[in-house]
């Protein structure tokens, strides 16, 4: 039973993850930009959080150290890009997830042992293409220059976090 729940659950983030990167690869507002990408690091640092607590994977290990330490100092990036003159008026981050990066979280909390660093990988691999297509598309196209500077600045690390990520998933 416990697998079945585990592959119900992935397909569960899979599909919303799909979704989620269509809606990420059009954001070119300010509010839409800043709400997202501080989700998308605090949804990384919170899961990281909890590879750290189960898994016993010393690749795994490493990756989530990696993403707390980077996405600390990208949500950094962003907290100071939003007390510049040229951000006024743009919105506040959310000092939540949303539903969706909740119930990843749930999902990743409540996977069986033996697929615990499987679930982690999967979910680790949607979540850094959906941030990067949010970078591609917001430095392509985003409507404030100093975040299209933060888009432009963070994009090379999700992108490295990916391909890392899927080098991962395939060791695992
Ligand atoms: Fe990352």
């Amino acid at each position: 039973m416990a697998e079945m729940k585990d592959m119900v659950n992935k397909v569960t983030d899979a599909i919303g993850g799909t979704m989620a990167k269509l809606g990420a690869a059009s954001t070119t507002s300010a509010d839409g930009f800043v709400e997202q990408a501080a989700i998308g690091d605090a949804y990384e640092i919170a899961a990281a959080g909890i590879a750290l607590r189960r898994s016993r994977n010393d690749a795994v290990r490493t990756t989530a150290a990696r993403m707390i330490s980077d996405h600390t100092t990208s949500r950094h990036h962003l907290q100071a890009a939003l007390e510049m003159n040229e951000t006024r008026g743009v919105a506040l981050p959310p000092d939540r997830l949303d539903t969706r990066r909740e119930t990843m979280l749930e999902h990743l909390a409540e996977a069986s042992e033996d697929s615990f660093d499987r679930t982690y990988a999967d979910q680790q691999v949607l979540a850094h293409e959906e941030t990067a297509s949010l970078m591609r598309s917001y430095a392509e196209g985003g409507d404030n220059p100093q975040l299209r500077s933060v888009a432009l600045c963070t994009l090379p690390v999700v992108e490295r976090h990916l391909a890392h990520v899927k080098h991962l998933r395939a060791q695992l």
